[in-house]
């Protein structure tokens, strides 16, 4: 006899982790870009402009043709050797540290490089301090390991080292403190070279991990890159990165670098997530890395974005009332407002109203922080529509 519980009873049932809406922001984002005819300047997503459409199709008829069998079979867990290797060969190229065999391992889009690091590093109540604001997808991921999240205020200059010290300082003990130094999500900023070597000259004294998240790192606008943590103090970070912003998130690509002790936990963890990324993206990724498509794409994309992110700063500083501040980002895909208003989520509900989609600065601490802000993305919106869109906002911030 089949017996359906009523619905009360599945609540009951859901593991006491998983209550307290770990995953409603992100949701709440996407459903924004739903809605038609919308200018968004919401979701973090690329511009389907920089897809490599005939280049892939070409490659996967390449695939099929040579009866080659690795990139339709599953793969080891750490990932295929050639993907590897091009991998390497590349954070090499533009880190200047080649990670060895046993410290590099391929991941299912970088966000699973967080959820492999949680399930590695946290039992309940472990301290993970972050940098306010932060990526949401962090947030949930650590608040799924009912971790406790401490926040450290950022500035231009990227995340405030001082006051993490004085924080160390006075007794608070993270296990993981999770950083995103270039073109910050949703800040815009980058953490300055200076702050970088006191960062990881703290991991190392008081004991604990550098979770750097480099998304965004290789979209800059053409001021150069500073130096990666990891390429810092590879004995103390680990290092996530992603294919989505530079490739394309079809192919949920993405790696770890860490010292090999932690990426041999990091590859169990995996073991029992997905086993293995995708083997079909992997074989992709390596083969435009080895031709140079990858470089030729990275170019193109770097001038979309940047071209972007130029319109629409011209369009804050034309619009905007003089008590709205913003950031300049060097790179990646967004800029921070700060605002006169303290009703953020009203203003992004408004804003939606009027056509124009915005995340409130409040999805981005988990302390409810961020009710004068706003992300604003300039990556996926069509070029044409973002003065009229930055317009719109600015008649309902004044
Ligand atoms: C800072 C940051 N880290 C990680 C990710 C997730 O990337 P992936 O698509 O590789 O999971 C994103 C995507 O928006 C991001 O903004």
């Amino acid at each position: 006899m089949a017996v359906t519980p009523a619905p009360r009873a599945w609540e009951e049932l859901f593991a006491a982790r998983t209550r307290g809406g770990v995953g409603e922001g992100i949701a709440e984002i996407l459903g924004l870009l739903e809605v038609p005819g919308l200018i968004s300047f919401a979701g973090g997503f690329p511009d389907p402009r920089t897809f490599p459409r005939e280049r892939a199709s070409q490659l996967l008829a390449e695939f099929a043709a040579s009866g080659e069998a690795s990139a339709f079979q599953y793969a080891p867990t750490r990932g295929l050797a050639g993907p590897l290797d091009a991998l390497a060969g590349r954070i090499e190229a533009t880190q200047e540290r080649r990670p060895a065999d046993d410290e590099l391992m391929i991941t299912s889009g970088s966000i699973e490089a967080l959820e492999l690091t949680g399930k590695t590093f946290l039992d309940a109540g472990d301290v993970v301090v972050v940098e306010g604001p932060t990526y949401l997808g962090a947030l949930m991921a650590f608040r799924g390991f009912a971790a406790e999240i401490a926040v450290v205020p950022l500035d231009d200059d990227g995340l405030q080292v001082d006051e993490l010290e004085r924080r160390l300082a006075s007794g608070v003990r993270p296990k993981l403190l999770y950083t995103i130094p270039d073109h910050q999500n949703p800040a815009g900023v980058s953490m300055s070279t200076e702050r970088r070597e006191a960062l990881v000259g703290l991991a190392r004294h008081y004991g604990f991990v550098i979770f750097e998240d480099v998304a965004y790192r290789e979209l800059e606008f053409g001021d150069g890159s500073l130096p990666s943590l990891w390429s810092l103090a590879p004995d103390v970070v680990i290092q996530a990165g992603t294919t989505s912003k530079t490739f394309f998130p079809g192919v949920r690509l993405g790696w770890a670098a860490s010292p090999a002790p932690i990426s041999s936990r990091l590859v169990s963890a995996k073991q029992n997530t997905d086993q293995c990324a995708g083997a079909l993206g992997q074989r992709f990724f390596e083969e435009y890395v080895r031709r140079g498509y990858l470089d030729e794409q990275l170019a193109a994309s770097k001038a979309l974005y940047r071209d972007k992110r130029d319109r629409m700063l011209a369009a804050l500083e034309r619009t905007m009332p003089p008590d709205v501040r913003w950031t300049t980002p060097r790179g990646g895909f967004f800029s921070w407002l700060t605002l006169q208003r303290g009703d953020a989520p009203a203003l992004a509900a408004e804003a939606v109203a009027a056509g124009v989609g915005i995340v409130p600065g409040s999805l981005f601490y988990p302390d409810g922080r961020g009710g004068d802000n706003v992300r604003l993305s300039f990556s996926l919106v069509d070029e044409t529509q973002i003065d009229a869109g930055i317009a719109t906002l600015a008649t309902l911030v004044s």
